[in-house]
């Protein structure tokens, strides 16, 4: 079994090409102290992406960079890499990063790139998870952080927290009743590993007891 970091400060990067509600929610668990991080760059595909305003606002460096100005996703990613080299990033936090994430840049960070998704996977992976979860009729649905691999949705678990589905229920409301999961996991899952307490064997993730808990 490995420890996926050992207890210490995170510096984290978080690349998002939309709203960025996860992002601020972050921000937020900063600097209430819940959550042991700073975060030195938010990184967007998307020019018009609110995330990058948020940033800014806050005073975290905000940056666009054009996946269409690479040849390739290796050429669009090793640039990447370079930007959170340059900015020592511990851990890259996907934010409603649309995109596929490639070898380059896992290789860069192995075990080091955290995802959010709005479903219980390895249900409604991809696109509009809540409509699919409405559409296949389960009565709990929720969202799950998980480790990044080449797959889409297809990582290691960290943490899940279901949420149920209504009958009045529509993707919008779906939608915004799992988003508030979203936000308390994300930080969450972030807090054990700036802990260390987090620790992986092959695809399963362990959560180390804290002493005292049962
Ligand atoms: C969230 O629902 C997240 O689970 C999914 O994309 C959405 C991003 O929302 N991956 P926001 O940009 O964080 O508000």
């Amino acid at each position: 079994m490995k420890q996926l970091m050992e207890a210490k400060h995170l510096r984290l990067a978080v690349l998002a090409s939309g709203r960025g509600s996860n992002f601020d929610a972050i921000c937020e668990a900063i600097d209430k102290k819940v959550l042991d991080a700073e975060i030195s760059v938010l990184i967007s595909d998307n020019p018009n992406a609110p995330a990058l305003q948020k940033a800014a606002a806050r005073g975290i460096e905000a940056l666009h960079i054009n996946p269409r100005e690479f040849a390739g996703r290796d050429d669009y990613e090793a640039v990447l890499v370079r930007e959170l080299r340059a900015r020592n990033a511990d851990l890259v936090i996907l934010a409603g990063y649309m995109r596929l994430v490639g070898k380059v840049f896992l290789s860069a960070f192995e075990n080091r790139v955290l995802n959010i998704h709005p479903a219980l996977l390895p249900s409604f992976q991809g696109l509009h998870a809540q409509q699919q979860a409405l559409d296949y009729g389960v009565r709990i649905s929720g969202c799950t952080v998980h480790i990044v691999d080449e797959g889409m949705d297809t990582g290691p678990i960290i943490l899940q927290k279901e949420v149920p589905v209504y009958d009045t229920d529509n993707e919008e409301t779906l939608s915004e009743r799992i988003l508030l999961e979203e936000h308390q996991i994300y930080q969450q899952a972030l807090q054990l590993i700036a802990e260390g307490r987090v620790w992986i064997e092959g695809r399963r993730v362990f959560i180390q007891k804290q002493s005292g808990e049962a």
